[in-house]
């Protein structure tokens, strides 16, 4: 639905109980969320949602806190710890979890596209990708919505629709011609371009209904063709739909059905066969209480009246709705967000009538929706664009460069620089490489390796007399390995370079390997060993931990290559 009818909606219809804060809060979030640029001033939100400047701020000193959203200078953007929120949707809803091995496997096997979305009122959002995207089309993201009548999926789902399902839709497209409300999709030609008409796509739901499938040819964009199978629950409810796509390059639309819609079948029979062995094994238990609830009240004592804490908490109560699926009782979701039963249910009312909440026989979950508040924008960012805020305030606390590296064979290869202004006599930008075994970053990555690894890229090491000051046999660089696995730092001082120190940090990923080091070099000649490692080492260890913290959430559902 487009920005304004729902905002509107909204000051109509307010049920009594609703937290202001939240609901201001979520507004600033959606907004920036369906922006195409990604920064925002506090004026300029004030006037797109409607909100006084001083309520505005209060929301983003909020969710800067929480981590929400950063700052940089006076713009304010999206931050990757947003995801969490649509994380938890995944997560409880299941789906995901459940079918997407099938799905890769399926891609695996036709080399194409497979993806897997759910409906979202009137439209089609994606909750898996399994991408073999080549150059020539847009590649949708996790959380991209699609308007229904614009690809395979919309007419699987719409089979279902009752009449207020069809009358929402028709006012969409009456209040929005051209889908400016769907971001992730080129804007519709025209109003009635041909096979986006109501009688065209009336025609494709008729036919999705009697068959459980439909094609998309070139709805979207020209050249992008897919193919959309329902998949049922045992109830007998489409619960998401399973789509190949390719491009005209490889297949006509009708080449495609022919190719892959055998596969797909029998894909999504096997799909239904795991919800029903999902079903009866029964929702997992809960997961421990995340306890963050607690947190809000030391942050209103932190912040005073600057902190929402209505804000907070509905934020909390949307993350804990994630630690089961199948739905969470008023009792349990209080319980996971450590907060008293009336916050969480007025939260809960909330989130209900905003549209992320769904209410069933005293069960509340989480719904489809959630991801609209930034999850594909975020689930776009690169590696280099989650770490490089957190290197530059690391830069900027310690006044020194601050880099980062990965492993390349026997070479540390520099992906990530922030350098300070002092002259350096090295010449270090993204791209250099350096022995691994002479740096402080290769040596917390060398650390990191499995023991027979490690042991054979030191026994294949070449040393080489960089400085008077390098280490010069296997046996010296076994025991410094050693010891910078114990103690999680590598300390290099002039073995690289007369005159340069440094140190460094592995940045670990959610199962604990090594991707990446951060490393704070300096002047040797600025201070002793000692006072650099007081210095910087927490400095660097905090900056890593709000980095790998980062990631962790960014790469829950789809993997984020360092370099
Ligand atoms: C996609 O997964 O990118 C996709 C799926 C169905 C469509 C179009 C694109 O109709």
């Amino acid at each position: 639905m487009p920005q304004a009818t729902r905002e509107s909606a909204a000051a109509l219809a307010v049920p009594g109980e609703a937290l202001g804060p939240l609901e201001r809060g979520l507004a600033v979030l959606r907004v920036m969320a369906a922006d195409p640029d990604p920064r925002r001033r506090a004026g300029d939100l004030a006037r797109t949602t409607g909100l006084a400047r001083s309520t505005v701020d209060r929301i983003a000193v909020t969710l800067a806190r929480l981590g929400h959203l950063r700052t940089e200078g006076r713009d304010l953007l999206l931050a990757p710890r947003l995801m969490e929120l649509g994380n938890a949707y995944l997560t409880s809803c299941g789906l995901p979890d459940a079918l997407e091995p099938y799905a890769v496997a399926l891609a695996d096997e036709l080399d194409e596209s497979v993806s897997i979305a759910v409906p979202d009122g009137d439209g089609v959002r994606f909750i898996t990708q399994a991408t073999r995207r080549r150059a020539m089309s847009l590649a949708f993201r996790i959380g991209d919505l699609l308007p229904a009548e614009r690809c395979a999926p919309g007419a699987v789902f719409a089979a279902g629709w009752d009449e207020t399902d069809r009358e929402r839709w028709l006012a969409r497209r009456r209040e929005d011609p051209l889908d400016t409300g769907f971001p992730a999709v080129p804007p519709r030609l025209a109003p009635s371009a041909p096979g986006v008409t109501e009688a065209a796509f009336g025609t494709r739901v008729r036919e999705a209904a009697a068959a459980g499938w439909s094609l998309d040819d070139q709805l979207i964009e020209p050249g992008l063709v897919a193919v959309a199978h329902a998949v049922r629950d045992p109830s007998g409810a489409t619960v998401c739909a399973l789509s190949v796509v390719s491009h005209t390059s490889r297949h006509t639309a009708r080449t495609l059905r022919e190719h892959a819609l055998p596969r797909l079948r029998q894909a999504a029979a096997v799909m239904e066969e795991a919800l029903r062995t999902q079903s009866r094994s029964g929702p997992p238990p809960a997961a421990p209480a995340p306890a963050e609830g607690a947190v809000d009240s030391g942050l209103k004592a932190e912040l005073g009246p600057e902190f929402l804490q209505s804000l907070a908490r509905g934020l909390t109560v949307l993350r804990a709705l994630g630690s089961a699926r199948g739905g969470m009782s008023l009792t349990a979701v209080a319980g996971a967000a450590a907060l008293p039963r009336a916050s969480a249910r007025r939260a809960l009312i909330t989130l209900q009538y905003l549209g992320y909440v769904r209410a069933d026989g005293g069960l509340f979950t989480l719904l489809p929706r959630v991801l609209e508040l930034g999850y594909a924008r975020l689930s776009r960012l690169s590696f280099g664009e989650i770490v490089r805020p957190h290197l530059a305030e690391l830069a900027g606390q310690v006044r020194e460069s601050a880099s980062i590296a990965v492993l390349d064979g026997d070479e540390i290869r520099y992906v990530e620089r922030v350098p300070t202004a002092r002259i350096m006599s090295v010449d270090i930008t993204v791209g250099t490489r350096f022995a691994a075994y002479a740096t402080s970053m290769g040596r917390v990555l060398l650390a990191d390796l499995p023991a027979e690894e490690q042991a054979a890229r030191l026994e294949r090491i070449r040393f080489e007399p960089f400085t008077r000051h390098t280490v010069r046999s296997a046996g010296a660089l076994a025991d410094i390995i050693e010891s910078v696995g114990r103690e999680g730092h590598a300390l290099v001082d002039e073995e690289l370079e007369e005159g340069l120190r440094s140190v460094a940090m592995p940045l670990r990923d959610r199962q604990g390997r090594a991707v990446a080091a951060v490393n704070v070099s300096q002047h040797a000649g600025r201070a002793t060993r000692q006072q650099f490692l007081d210095a910087v080492l927490p400095a660097l260890a905090a900056a890593v931990a709000r980095i790998e913290a980062d990631l962790a959430v960014a790469s829950e559902r789809q993997p984020i290559a360092a370099g």
